[in-house]
């Protein structure tokens, strides 16, 4: 099979490869890949900045979520069959969705939303489990509760405030002018352009942050949230809590917790709650954003669908940082 690959770590562009299809294992399914997503974690992954976290053997597909189809399935596979239309995010330690096919784990698959095409599709998994993932397992978001989701008109943003929204939240958002329309028409209900404002000087008192920028703009969300109030992030640095909760063992521990002293203190002085995520696949949290979907909550928000050779120049533009919602690969 035709796959995207890099042979080492480094800002070197990825390499068409003609590789083995992957063997499938007894709880596993074999997928024919129709689309797949971008995700800043591809390039991240390339650069070897997640290392810290999960490592890889080289060459290595790049590539974190996926639509398509089933065309095997493992002895014990229960819950799907031949020709069933799925969707998915593979665990950490089995990526590679920039390929025609993908051995993966029944546990980490849902059906296809039936209202949505494969490309579509392709653009849900990675960036919604985060979202619910924040949302529901950590920020236990209620209804009439204040949130500042950062960076509104990338491909977490865009899902995050239309979850938020659906949750019964006050949605506050940062974009640039660019981005001003498409955060409005999802819902947000207070628009930051963080190119001529500061949003720690106009919000205050707020539940929640779910912050996707980290460095400074992390920091500074300690200013917006009240006493007892909660941030998640998923761009800032995992802290001690995350590596022990993480299994990181006691080094990385270490490490994670010098490196975080900073918002440590933070924490301790706004008595507000810092969280780091890694978001986890999981195929019955997919159900749950299926079912949004199909009943017409939520909506998938793409930029751009580039063809699998053009996939290096699908990774430059997620790169630029500047996409407006989700950029897609169309594979078959
Ligand atoms: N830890 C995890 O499990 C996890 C999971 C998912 C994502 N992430 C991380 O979350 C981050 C966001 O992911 P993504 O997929 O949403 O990225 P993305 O789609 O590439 O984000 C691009 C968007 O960010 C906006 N933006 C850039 N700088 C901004 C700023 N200072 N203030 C407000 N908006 C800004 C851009 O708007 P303009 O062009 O208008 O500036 C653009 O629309 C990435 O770092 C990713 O790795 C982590």
């Amino acid at each position: 099979m035709q796959a995207m690959v890099i042979d080492k770590y480094g800002k070197f562009p990825m390499r068409l490869a003609e590789v083995p299809i992957p063997e499938i294992e007894e709880h596993e399914v074999l997928a024919e890949i129709h689309a797949a997503s971008i995700n800043p974690v591809d390039y991240k992954i390339r650069d070897g900045k997640v290392k810290l976290l999960v490592k890889y053997k080289m060459p290595l597909i790049l590539g974190n979520d996926f639509s398509g189809v089933i065309v095997k399935v493992g002895a014990k596979v229960t819950r799907f069959k031949v020709g069933d239309e799925i969707y998915a995010r593979p665990r950490k330690s089995k990526i590679g969705t920039f390929a025609e096919y993908i051995a993966i784990h029944e546990n980490d698959i849902a059906f296809k939303p039936k209202n949505l095409s494969f490309e579509e599709a392709a653009s849900i998994p990675l960036v919604g489990l985060t979202t619910y993932q924040a949302f529901h397992d950590i920020l236990q978001l209620q209804k009439g509760q204040k949130i500042l989701i950062q960076a509104g008109a990338g491909g977490v943003g865009t899902f995050a405030i239309q979850l938020a929204k659906l949750m019964g939240a006050t949605v506050a958002t940062t974009a640039s002018e660019a981005g001003m329309n498409l955060v409005k028409s999802l819902g947000a209900d207070e628009i930051i352009n963080y190119k001529t404002e500061r949003f720690e000087d106009r919000l205050n008192n707020y539940d929640a942050v779910f912050d996707t920028l980290g460095g400074k703009n992390l920091e500074k969300s300690f200013d917006v949230v009240k006493e007892g109030g909660k941030i998640v992030s998923v761009s800032g640095l995992p802290n001690a809590r995350f590596g022990r909760e993480y299994g990181s063992g006691f080094l990385k521990t270490i490490l994670f917790s010098a490196a975080t002293k900073k918002i440590t203190a933070l924490e301790k002085k706004h008595n507000v709650q810092y969280t780091f995520l890694f978001m986890k696949p999981s195929g019955n949290q997919l159900r749950i954003i299926t079912n949004m979907i199909e009943s017409n909550k939520i909506k998938p928000v793409i930029d751009q669908v580039f063809s699998f050779k053009d996939a290096q120049k699908a990774m430059d533009y997620s790169e630029s940082g500047r996409a407006k919602g989700k950029i897609v690969l169309k594979i078959r």
